[in-house]
């Protein structure tokens, strides 16, 4: 399994993937899949595009796209040291494989060398399991609680925020952690 930033050329493989998760965990995602089912390729190809302020990683397997997650820097100057941490999914039988823990990795490593961010944000379903312990495996403390952040098929879907100051995730790895 490797991680590499998604360009244009990937965007078929990441919509499909995209469109996976939206579909399979409607509470997981602010979007939907109703908004994003009719987005074209050619849009999605932009999104892709090389740029200064965020990236899309996505993680291989066989040259498979299997799961893949976004960084976008906040545009604010006053902002602009934090970025957060969004999208992030992996297809349902390439989990408890490591590629979750491989894409956050990637992700606070192109958030540290490439966006030279302090801070990195997200939110999270307070009921997510998973991805609560994913992050808090990687040092995020939770620092917010968000009821009815969204609804969801009318109902209300109560959220987490999450951050994760970049110098101690760098300190954890040094220290093996
Ligand atoms: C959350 C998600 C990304 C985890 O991906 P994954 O590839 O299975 O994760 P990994 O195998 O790398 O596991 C890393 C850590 O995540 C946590 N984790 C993963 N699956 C878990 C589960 N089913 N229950 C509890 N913790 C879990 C564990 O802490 C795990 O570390 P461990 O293996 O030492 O126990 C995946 O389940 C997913 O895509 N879920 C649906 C979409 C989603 O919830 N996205 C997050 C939006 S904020």
């Amino acid at each position: 399994m490797f991680v590499a930033q998604l360009g244009p050329a990937n965007a078929a493989a990441f919509q499909a993937l995209r469109l996976r998760g939206l579909a399979e965990c409607p509470t997981a995602f602010a979007s939907s899949y109703e908004e994003e089912c009719d987005i074209p390729i050619a849009k999605v190809a932009e999104r892709l595009a090389p740029r200064v302020d965020g990236a899309i990683l996505g993680a291989f397997k066989q040259h498979e796209l299997v799961g893949v997650v976004g960084l976008q820097r906040e545009t604010p100057r006053k902002l602009s040291h934090k970025a957060t941490l969004w999208g992030m999914y992996v297809a349902v039988d390439a989990r408890k494989n490591g590629v979750g823990r491989a894409l956050v990795s990637h992700a606070l490593a192109y958030a540290d060398s490439q966006l030279q961010v302090r801070y990195v944000n997200l939110g999270v379903n307070a009921l997510n399991v998973a991805a609560l312990s994913l992050y808090e495996g990687h040092g995020f403390a939770r620092i917010g609680f968000e009821p009815c952040f969204m609804l969801v098929d009318g109902e209300p879907q109560d959220e987490i925020h999450m951050a994760l100051a970049l110098e101690h995730a760098v300190l954890r790895q040094s220290k093996g952690l």
